[in-house]
């Protein structure tokens, strides 16, 4: 009898999927050792990168950034490959920093003076979290907020430290700082806006800003203590000129034609958790452990599978218990680390803007405007602002002259405006900014409220310019079944440890397989952004899990490793 070749199939052609594809297909020797294919369930590869094109411009649905170009594997690839540079616009986020404009519902322009106290307040809670904050960069008043709010953290809750949440810290920080502040002169000429209530509009801006980067709906499910082990690269954070998609179309490039294919959703994978049991026999071929299922009613053995899916599908997959994907259903330690974990929706929404009057390209140039919204509750809305733009921390250009505008939610903001018409997302977006835009004079007296009232969709400037907008594209990650969310987060409740939960291979060892060696271990590897215990929600992340499980197999055969 031929000897078999061990078969190998990952499921999903993200950058995990692909990664693990291209270490085990380009390692020495392995081309004639092992059998390899890509499942993917989507009629494209690239999973949670999903580069597109807008009014011309080349923007990102899923992944933006490299976060931190030192020691980064994809900042490695994007410059070997070039796409780092290109001719056409794209999503270059330039007209960043100086340029911002800072303003409070109503149209108030705020002070640096005004934000800038709040905002490093904001800003060393978080390095405090993190474990960034080192002491002598800052002053002792700083440091003490953020044991104040650590300290009241751990007196406070119930199940002691382990239960903290950074919304909780965060706003525990807030409360340290008013506590410790001299009595302030009250600020006059905003309206209704006390100094307190802009504080507090301000530091929920930047909480906004947090959720979005997080993915956390909301702060208080994001565990404390998870957040110190998360780890940035060092260095400049930028795009990718040429799209991400670039990236995942480079790892595909070097994989033979058929190796990856699409359409091919799992829809059922059958394993053999004591490790010994023959499934079936293949063609004479030996018997191959796992046994996969795809939603056109096929099926296709395998010796090995690495799953990079979703953290959001493995949990619809484990909700549905016995007619979930696995079958037998998961061991506990894992089905309980998958239900633990966080895995939050963010989405990106992208407008149009279009200059009406003046002809030619030379429209009015948007600001990168920063919203500072009245609480929800605070007072009856004159305006009707949706309850999903509230918590909008920012609208800008996509690059300072682009008449493309970007906006980042999360949460159950982002949920909804999935579920939102072209033309309700228009008129959200045009009332909320005839809130903050109507006129560029600081402050304003409160009838100016007036201004823009009743207009649908553009809202004049008080120069008499207008800003009107034509077309949407958003993102759409929790509707989609193939991903049911963004990316994943440490929720209180669970911890650094279920990311590694996550990696481990199945079936666990066992003793109870004693006496049998004739089915290999290794049947279901995890790979994907969510098994990384310091870089998970990332694109690096991703990358590194493939290679981990790639490796798992190579060092399993005794190929060349590593
Ligand atoms: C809006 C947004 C913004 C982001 N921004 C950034 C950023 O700026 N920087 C960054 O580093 N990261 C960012 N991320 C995160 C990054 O995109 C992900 O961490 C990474 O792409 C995940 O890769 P993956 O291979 O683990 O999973 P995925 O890309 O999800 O790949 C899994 C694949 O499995 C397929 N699949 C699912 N179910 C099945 C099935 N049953 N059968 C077969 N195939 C299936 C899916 O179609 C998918 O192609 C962002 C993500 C989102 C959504
Ligand atoms: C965009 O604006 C910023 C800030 O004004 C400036 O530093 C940058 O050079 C500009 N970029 C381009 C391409 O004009
Ligand atoms: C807000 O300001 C307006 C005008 O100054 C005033 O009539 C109204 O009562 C104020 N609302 C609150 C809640 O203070
Ligand atoms: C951007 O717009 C400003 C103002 O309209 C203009 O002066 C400038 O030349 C534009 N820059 C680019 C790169 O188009
Ligand atoms: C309003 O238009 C004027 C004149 O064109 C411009 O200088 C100003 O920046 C605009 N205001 C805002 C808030 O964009
Ligand atoms: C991916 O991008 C396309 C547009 O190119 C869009 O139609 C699709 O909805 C995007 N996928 C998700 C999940 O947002
Ligand atoms: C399984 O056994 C191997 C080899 O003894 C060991 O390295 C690994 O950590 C074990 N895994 C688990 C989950 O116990």
């Amino acid at each position: 009898m031929v000897a078999k070749k061990p078969r190998i199939v990952i499921i999903g052609a993200g950058m995990a999927g692909l990664t693990a594809a291209n270490k085990l297909y380009t390692s020495a020797g392995s081309k004639e050792l092992f059998e390899l294919c890509v499942v993917e369930g989507g009629t494209r590869i690239g999973g949670r990168i999903n580069t597109s094109e807008f009014c011309g411009d080349k923007i990102e649905m899923g992944a933006t950034w490299i976060h931190g170009i030192g020691g980064s594997p994809i900042h490695k690839i994007a410059e070997q490959i070039h796409s780092l540079q290109s001719d056409q616009p794209w999503e270059c986020m330039d007209g960043f920093a100086e340029e911002t404009t800072t303003v409070a519902e109503g149209g108030f322009e705020l002070n640096p003076s005004i934000i800038e106290p709040v905002s490093t307040l904001f800003n060393k809670l978080m390095d405090f979290a993190q474990g960034k904050m080192v002491e002598y960069d800052v002053s002792n008043e700083e440091v003490g907020y953020c044991k104040l709010a650590a300290k009241a953290c751990t007196c406070t809750s119930n199940g002691g430290f382990k239960e903290l949440s950074i919304g909780y810290f965060l706003r525990r920080g807030l409360d340290a700082y008013w506590d410790s502040v001299r009595e302030q002169e009250e600020i006059k000429g905003y309206g209704n806006w006390s100094r307190k209530l802009l504080e507090e509009a301000i530091f929920a801006m930047h909480e906004n800003t947090q959720r979005t980067y997080t993915s956390a709906g909301d702060l208080c499910t994001l565990d404390y203590n998870a957040e110190s082990e998360y780890r940035m690269f060092p260095g400049e954070e930028i795009t990718i000129a040429k799209g991400y998609l670039s990236i995942i179309e480079f790892l595909a490039s070097l994989l033979p034609a058929g190796l990856v294919q699409l359409g091919r959703k799992v829809t059922k994978i059958e394993w053999q958790p004591d490790g010994h049991r023959p499934l079936e026999v293949e063609n004479g071929h030996g018997d191959r452990p796992v046994k996969l299922h795809f939603c056109d009613g096929s099926t296709m053995l395998a010796d090995h599978v690495i799953i990079t899916v979703s953290l959001g599908v493995l949990k619809a997959s484990i909700r549905d218990g016995s007619s979930g994907m696995f079958h037998p259903p998961l061991p506990s330690f894992k089905a309980e680390a998958i239900s633990r974990l966080g895995f939050g929706v963010v989405n990106k929404l992208f407008v149009q803007l279009t200059h009406d009057g003046e002809s030619g390209n030379n429209f009015n140039q948007f600001p990168y405007l920063q919203m500072v919204f009245h609480r929800h509750d605070s007072e009856k809305r004159r305006k009707k602002i949706p309850w999903w733009m509230r918590r909008t921390s920012s609208l800008f250009p996509i690059y300072n002259n682009s008449s493309v505008l970007l906006s980042w939610f999360a949460g159950k903001e982002a949920l909804e405006l999935e579920s939102l018409q072209d033309e309700e997302i228009i008129n959200g977006v045009s009332t909320t900014i005839s809130s903050f835009l109507p006129q560029s004079h600081k402050p304003m007296t409160p009838n100016s409220h007036e201004l823009g009232n009743g207009n649908v969709n553009s809202v004049e400037n008080s120069s008499g310019r207008e800003f009107k907008f034509k077309k949407v594209l958003k993102s759409q990650w929790a509707t989609d079944p193939l991903f049911l969310g963004s990316y994943s987060y440490v929720a209180v409740g669970s911890s650094g440890e279920d990311l590694d939960l996550m990696a481990e291979p199945l079936p666990k060892n066992s003793s109870s397989n004693s006496g049998s060696v004739t089915s290999p271990p290794l049947q279901i590897l995890f790979a994907g952004e969510a098994t990384h215990r310091t870089h998970y929600s990332t694109t690096h992340g991703a990358y590194f899990s493939g290679l981990r499980e790639a490796n798992r197999l190579l060092q399993h055969y005794h190929c060349v490793g590593v």
